[in-house]
């Protein structure tokens, strides 16, 4: 009995160890987890994490843009983040003279900084809970609006646990944000989309800015007469790595989680949504990779559209293995069935069954919204043909990237595929109409495309010097058809039951946590900043084959291959890795002297996590956060510690690409490196 009685402690405390790896906490609240943490390695307090009495690690990290992180590495406002984050920005600023995508960027000088209009980061300053406000009948404008101290700040309030939680997060915007450096892609994006959501991982993904400010140090508009930003806070640098097992933390703005859901929205995902959404991709991607494998112009001008489309189509198949193996809907189902039992008589009666009827009836709108967004809005001839580009003008720069023969074939197949699949009280009339009289599809798509003036640059000047009417163009009035029965019969619609649905589950997420109140439920994700914590750990990829937690130099060059144009690299970096010129950086690792390049931890991240730090125990920065194993991306909605890991570049990979690759070594002298 004794016995019994042990081993079901020893199996109770491993299963709490094993789930501590979950979570994305609530920086202000993380007091509740430190003894945990530091249980595990964490050598700081609550208050170094987060305070608003004094500096704490808080103030060196940022949102960078809209959907990234990054992390302040100097007293002079110098900031990481990723090269998939500062994609967009080294592409603005390259052009066929100077391509910093193809070749890098190195500014020698403070004065060879590149400005970025509209490229913001913000701070944030304080977060507060103001959920006993809002119930006191407080609007979330007002505090809002007292917050932001006369456009001082940017604040909002965000519901948390399905706003069962209100918290107001105050930000500082910073809006002269420089571009400093950023390898060559080769180094920055080496593996493409071939290794893109893979381990072993090598790339190189860092991008360096800095923040500039005025001369009181806040935030303005670029000018040349703005300085550096002097942050409050920076991170210092650790070179000694971290070994399996090491305790590390992601501090960023994780972006969207959904830990909590009924088995309805898992079972949506993983039997209606992903398989319709993967398929239409593959057949994007098909046409678009033929045509790029015929052409080297096509393959430059299709290589973002074409990095983007595949980034979330892998994604999502590497979810649907996840939810499939862990029967994620089948263990949701028998909960919500031991909830309902337990519910009976509480004020949480009724709400699964509730749920189960509204995801239902929602069904029908989410499916076609699916089809609308990635079958008819994939047609590009459909988004250009807009009011935007109508009033351009610089059509030029819209018709860049765009070719209607690639098009003219995407066409066909999603038209095909909206046919087959979406019911007809979905298809607008228009089309219904113009489909019968051309007789097929491929009638249809070549009757658009032979029409309209929308498909040119050049067309669209002529068309305009002789004043025809867009608004009777055949790609216009498809546009117009679409867009109107969206919004007459689905988005509307598709919004109301989801506001109901939110509804219940401020119900029901309060009454899991009365059904389990053991539980330590942390927040779903919603880009507001948490931090994550886990060992650096690698994983058992399948039967028989472990994966280490390390890669290294050695790896790229195992990889390197003129002739694929993913693991082409530059032969600077042939060239060190021959004379083993690896100066300071140079370890001991996987059994040879090399440089380490990636590693795995079992942080618990997600999309808008990528350019994150990951920190040791004393807060150190060890990492940039990039990116998650494919067999991790289920933990979205349901995360497994055995399997997932978050995937970060090596610090001392950066410093050395810096230093030897880019000759930028006066950055390092403004950093802070132990
Ligand atoms: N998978 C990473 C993320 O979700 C990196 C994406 C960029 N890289 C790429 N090869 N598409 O953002
Ligand atoms: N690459 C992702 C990003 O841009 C992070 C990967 C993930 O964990 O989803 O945020």
């Amino acid at each position: 009995m004794k016995k019994l009685l042990l081993t079901l402690v020893s199996l109770a405390s491993a299963l709490t160890v094993a789930l501590a790896d979950e979570g994305m906490w609530l920086p202000c609240l993380i007091g509740e987890r430190v003894a945990d943490m530091k249980a595990k390695g964490f050598e700081l307090t609550a208050e170094d994490i987060y305070s608003i009495n004094q500096a704490s690690l808080k103030d060196a990290i940022v949102l960078f843009g809209r959907g990234c992180s990054g992390e302040l590495v100097s007293a002079e406002g110098l900031l990481l983040t990723n090269h998939h984050c500062g994609y967009g920005q080294i592409q603005r600023h390259s052009s066929v003279e100077h391509d910093y995508l193809t070749n890098g960027f190195w500014a020698m000088s403070r004065a060879e900084e590149l400005p970025n209009p509209g490229l913001t980061v913000s701070f944030l300053v304080r977060m507060e809970d103001v959920t006993e406000r809002i119930a006191a009948g407080e609007s979330s404008g007002a505090i809002v609006e007292s917050a932001e101290e006369g456009g001082k700040y940017s604040a909002s309030v965000e519901s948390l646990y399905y706003g069962n939680k209100h918290y107001l997060f105050v930000y500082q915007v910073y809006r002269d944000v420089r571009l400093v450096a950023a390898p060559p892609s080769s180094i920055g994006k080496f593996g493409g989309d071939t290794d893109n959501w893979m381990w072993p991982r090598h790339t190189g993904d860092f991008s360096v800015f800095r923040i500039y400010a005025d001369r009181n140090n806040q935030p303005a508009d670029y000018s040349k007469d703005n300085v550096p930003y002097t942050p409050k806070r920076h991170f210092t640098i650790s070179t000694q790595g971290a070994a399996e097992g090491d305790f590390t933390f992601v501090y960023g703005f994780p972006g969207t989680t959904r830990e909590y859901v009924t088995s309805d929205f898992v079972d949506y995902t993983l039997n209606y949504s992903n398989p319709a959404k993967i398929h239409l991709r593959t057949l994007r991607l098909d046409v678009i990779s033929e045509a790029q494998e015929k052409d080297v112009a096509t393959r430059i001008m299709y290589a973002s559209k074409h990095a983007s489309i595949a980034n979330a189509w892998k994604k999502w198949q590497g979810e649907s293995l996840g939810l499939a193996r862990r029967k994620t809907v089948e263990k949701k189902e028998a909960y919500e069935g031991r909830f309902v039992e337990w519910a009976k008589g509480t004020e949480y009666e009724g709400v699964v069954e509730s749920l189960h009827a509204k995801y239902a009836e929602l069904l029908p709108y989410a499916i076609t919204r699916d089809y609308y967004n990635e079958a008819i809005y994939a047609i590009e001839l459909i988004g250009l043909a807009s009011p935007r580009t109508l009033a351009a003008d610089n059509v030029e720069s819209i018709y860049k990237d765009y070719l209607p023969a690639i098009d003219r074939s995407v066409a066909v197949k999603m038209l095909k595929e909206f046919g087959d699949n979406v019911s007809a009280e979905f298809v607008p009339q228009w089309y219904a109409d113009r489909l019968a009289e051309c007789g097929s599809v491929e009638a249809f798509v070549e009757w658009l495309f032979d029409t309209s003036r929308l498909t040119s640059a050049a067309d669209i000047k002529a068309a305009r010097a002789e004043q025809y009417d867009f608004e009777s163009d055949p790609a216009r009035a498809m546009r117009v058809a679409f867009d109107g029965l969206y919004r007459e019969k689905i988005g509307p619609k598709y919004a109301a039951l989801n506001r109901e649905i939110t509804a219940l589950y401020k119900t029901y997420m309060r009454g899991q946590m009365a059904f389990e109140p053991e539980r330590n439920f942390y927040p779903d994700a919603n880009l507001t900043l948490r931090v994550a914590y886990g060992s650096v750990a690698g994983y058992e990829a399948a039967d028989g084959v472990y994966h280490l937690p390390y890669t290294t130099l050695d790896g790229i060059i195992e990889k390197d291959n003129p002739e694929i144009y993913d693991y082409d690299i530059p032969q600077s970096l042939r060239d060190l890795y021959a004379s083993k010129d690896y100066g300071r950086w140079g370890v001991a690792l996987n059994g040879h002297h090399t440089i380490p390049v990636a590693f795995l931890a079992k942080n618990h991240t997600t999309g808008g996590n990528s350019g994150s730090p990951i920190l040791n125990g004393r807060g150190e920065l060890l990492g940039i956060n990039f990116d998650r194993t494919w067999v991790s991306t289920m933990s979205d909605l349901d995360y497994d510690a055995s399997i997932c890991r978050n995937i970060s570049v090596d610090i001392r990979y950066v410093l050395f690409v810096i230093d030897k690759i880019g000759g930028a070594g006066y950055l390092l002298d403004e950093m802070t490196i132990k």
